[in-house]
């Protein structure tokens, strides 16, 4: 029997990937206490004392916690960030609303959080949260499953013993119980753990949930499949990523870009250096190289998530911010070759990334090193209407080798690109098609019939 006192729940809506899918870049922030003394979330106090950690990354528990006091967040500046990440180009943005370290950056009704325990004071999500909306950028919202400083959290082993730790490691203690199983303090771990997820999803309306730190329980102890739902009706149509025991929806390849294109829909999600939260020593990558994975990641149909790791003080470090403007003056004239395009060409037939227009009669060829003369692409059956270099008044000139017209077998197109005119973060040359991509990918033949 229906208790007239619950209210009809909403109907499971299941998630749109359109907006997703259409976006190709976005922007990650890990930001927290461990910005503080420029420690690796998290992990800095995980490692202290691990074998084969360098012990410079990392510090005991009490003093990274001690990073609470100096996090001031006085610079923070929500609005001035997301003008920063539309200015680079990105169409969406996942903030880091709690690490494994178990700080909530909003005002959660349980646990630590920078309302409660931190100088700051104050819920640093919401005003982050209205400056994506207002910046027209769609929403994501980091959250850590596990969470290393709950007291009910290391209270079960994961069934069969697996773990990534050694059990004579000093972290074992932050993820498993020393005596016994405790399975009730688990339940109650779950009930904190569904507790902030609703306060998310009610609070904040996230268009996109995008878990981590799953890997120490199994999807039954987590209970993800109960979880999915109860997500979706608190939610309605969010998207959530994989890190959720095969109850997501798109895979995250991390830092790696992968090398054969993931199936379905996925995103890497990057570092701009080495490490996801700012710091001491960072090594920062080129312009060129985010822009080439960039283009890499929409040729194979997938998305780019970007880190940017804020100061303590919610300071954007000035290389970090220089990297940002150079990706989106490149995209501010390249845009329509990343935004709303497919997986372009294997790379058997145009030796660098490509992508198709939404209704496959532009194909967009990055030209990512330095041509000599002229670039080729093989596989083209259709008529070309017109080849441009973007950003460049006029055509390119272009020509056809070879081919088998007798067995359909298109030849190979030349296109000059004059090197002086190329971008060197990589340049874009667009070949406007009679139609849909009539395209050739065979073993070959040899005439059967004269
Ligand atoms: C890993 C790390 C974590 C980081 C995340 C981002 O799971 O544990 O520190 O936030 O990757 O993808």
């Amino acid at each position: 029997m229906s208790n007239p006192d619950s209210p009809t729940p909403e109907p499971l809506i299941a998630p749109d990937f359109t907006w997703f899918n259409n976006a190709r870049f976005g922007i990650f922030v890990h930001w927290g206490i461990y910005s503080v003394g420029q420690y690796e979330a998290s992990w800095a106090f995980f490692n202290h004392g691990v074998p084969g950690q360098d012990p410079k990354d990392s510090l005991p528990l009490d003093e990274y916690m001690a990073q609470r006091h100096a996090f001031l967040a006085r610079r923070f500046d929500p609005v001035a960030w997301c003008e920063l990440f539309k200015a680079a180009g990105a169409r969406y943005t996942i903030l880091g609303t709690k690490h494994h370290d178990g700080v909530a950056l909003w005002d959660t009704a349980e646990g630590l959080s920078t309302v409660r325990d931190c100088t700051a004071g104050k819920d640093l999500v919401a005003p982050f949260v209205d400056a994506a909306r207002a910046a027209g950028l769609h929403l994501g919202l980091y959250y850590s499953h596990l969470d290393w400083n709950h007291p009910d959290y290391a209270t079960v082993r994961q069934p069969g013993g697996f773990t990534h730790i050694p059990k004579d490691s000093p972290s074992y203690r932050y993820a498993y119980p020393e005596g016994p199983d405790d399975p009730e303090r688990w339940e109650n771990f779950l009930r904190f753990h569904r507790l902030q997820l609703k306060e998310l999803c009610e609070r904040f309306s996230p268009e996109l949930l995008w878990f981590d730190g799953h890997w120490e329980r199994s999807s039954e102890q987590w209970k993800f499949a109960e979880l999915r739902k109860q997500l979706l009706e608190w939610r309605p149509g969010v998207i959530l990523n994989g890190r959720m025991g095969g109850y997501g929806d798109y895979d995250t390849p991390e830092q790696g870009i992968p090398t054969i294109a993931p199936k379905g829909v996925w995103e890497l999600c990057m570092t701009m250096n080495k490490s996801w939260s700012m710091a001491l020593h960072p090594s920062y990558k080129t312009a060129q190289e985010l822009v080439r994975t960039l283009c890499e990641c929409a040729g194979m149909g997938g998305n780019l998530l970007l880190n940017v790791s804020p100061l303590g003080d919610g300071t954007i470090f000035y290389e970090q911010e220089r990297l940002l403007r150079e990706i989106g003056a490149w995209l501010a004239v390249h845009g329509d070759a990343i935004y709303g395009t497919q997986a372009g060409l294997p790379f058997t037939h145009f030796y660098g990334p490509s992508t198709l227009s939404a209704d496959r009669t532009t194909l967009n060829l990055f030209v990512v090193d330095r041509p000599w003369s002229e670039v080729s692409v093989k596989g083209i059956r259709n008529k070309i209407k017109s080849i441009t270099l973007v950003g460049h008044e006029g055509e390119l000139k272009h020509r056809i080798s070879g081919g088998a017209e007798f067995a359909n077998i298109p030849g190979v197109l030349w296109i000059s690109v004059p090197a002086e005119a190329c971008n060197p973060l990589g340049s874009v040359v667009k070949i406007k098609l009679d139609g849909p991509l009539d395209f050739y990918a065979s073993e070959g033949q040899v005439v059967t019939q004269n």
